[in-house]
């Protein structure tokens, strides 16, 4: 079993987005830990067939840059610190702006480009995106997905990750000493 983090704010925000009975595509699924998290909805996942990642095939075993899957036919699609990764993402987010329904809504979570700059220091991860939250917002837009559509939704994990009580102290001190609120970039788009 690949063992994979399972971040508790992702799962919030994924249900926030996500109702029952709603067709759902994650992308990059590796292990497929959000599925459990979204019983009522029909959830595929997609990876690549030779994934470190992956512990049971997935439903489409092949790269997000040209997808096996019918025009209009998903409700969400989603993925979790995968987009960054891909050869050609701009591929992939007109894929996946393709594969959507009209309304259909589409969460890309990323990391800052912070610890994406990090990332790429690393002589294995060379060809990773550096994007931050207005070039990758113009990427999606460039894909299809309308600017009014658009919503860089990073501080919903700021809102989620602690309890209620703390929050608010915890988010203040972090802002005044100029630390990350954290390390993700979250961006939802809908196809209009
Ligand atoms: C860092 S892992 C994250 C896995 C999982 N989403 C999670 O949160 O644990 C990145 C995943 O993206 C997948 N991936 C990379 N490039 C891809 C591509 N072009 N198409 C589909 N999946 C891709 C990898 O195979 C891997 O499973």
């Amino acid at each position: 079993m690949n063992q994979q983090i399972t971040y508790p704010y992702i799962v919030k925000i994924l249900q926030n987005y996500i109702s029952p009975n709603d067709k759902v595509l994650e992308i990059g699924c590796g292990a497929k830990q959000y599925r459990e998290y979204l019983p009522k909805s029909e959830y595929y996942g997609l990876d690549l067939p030779q994934s470190s990642y992956v512990d049971e095939a997935p439903d489409y075993p092949c790269s997000a840059e040209d997808m096996p899957v019918e025009n209009e036919s998903f409700d969400c699609i989603f993925g979790v610190a995968t987009f960054y990764l891909h050869g050609d993402p701009d591929r992939t987010f007109r894929e996946c702006y393709r594969a959507l329904k009209p309304g259909g809504r589409f969460i890309v979570f990323d990391y800052k480009q912070s610890l994406l700059k990090k990332i790429k220091t690393d002589k294995r991860y060379t060809h990773v995106q550096t994007w931050g939250a207005s070039e990758l917002s113009n990427r999606l837009s460039l894909a299809g997905f309308s600017e009014d559509g658009l919503q860089n939704i990073s501080g919903m994990v700021d809102y989620w990750d602690y309890p209620s009580a703390v929050r608010l102290l915890v988010r203040s001190i972090k802002r005044l000493l100029g630390l990350e609120v954290s390390n993700w970039l979250i961006i939802y788009a809908e196809k209009k």
